[in-house]
């Protein structure tokens, strides 16, 4: 749990892929009034390459040390945010502890059937080439105590998007009262 001093701080949404994170964390921070950024996004802008190209290319491991980078520097920033931060973040140990500190973490959560519809569009993700629900049910499972490491809420994403975003807003407010 993070101390209430740095909770006024960034709202970072984590959870696995095709949960609603870039989507919902747009909406959530137009209702906060925030900047929203989404760490995928900066991977692109700072390497001027396709998340997909990178793992095909460098491999993930170069992905993944890439997006520790990314999200060092979005955890760092002293303007208190909405941060989408892909799936696969919180497999940094170091992003994990930066995590801890950086404000209110929503693990949004949805069933795998659910997600693997959503991941079915977009190009991002090429880890998912092949068998998604196979993949997606193993990678939650891998990923299940990381997320819950970290996390200070968590929110049922299944729901339509207006009212998950209305749940996070809700929590967040609520933590921010205690
Ligand atoms: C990944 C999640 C993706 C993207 C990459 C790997 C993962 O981001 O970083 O395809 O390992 O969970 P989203 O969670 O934004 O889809």
């Amino acid at each position: 749990m993070n101390s209430a001093s740095s909770r006024s701080a960034h709202i970072v949404l984590i959870g696995m892929m095709g949960v609603g994170k870039s989507t919902v964390g747009r909406r959530v921070a137009r209702e906060l009034s925030r900047p929203f950024v989404d760490s995928d996004d900066e991977v692109v802008a700072r390497t001027g390459r396709a998340v997909a190209e990178i793992f095909a290319t460098d491999g993930e491991p170069a992905f993944r040390a890439i997006e520790e980078e990314v999200m060092a520097n979005l955890l760092a920033s002293q303007t208190p945010s909405v941060i989408a931060a892909a799936g696969g973040s919180v497999l940094s140990s170091s992003t994990r502890a930066r995590l801890r500190e950086s404000g209110t973490v929503v693990w949004m959560r949805a069933p795998v059937d659910v997600l693997v519809g959503r991941t079915s569009r977009g190009t991002h993700r090429p880890a998912l080439a092949n068998d998604p629900r196979a993949t997606l049910t193993q990678m939650e499972t891998d990923r299940e105590a990381l997320y819950g490491e970290v996390a200070d809420i968590t929110v049922d994403c299944t729901a339509p998007i207006t009212a998950v975003v209305g749940a996070i807003v809700r929590s967040v407010n609520e933590v921010d009262a205690q």
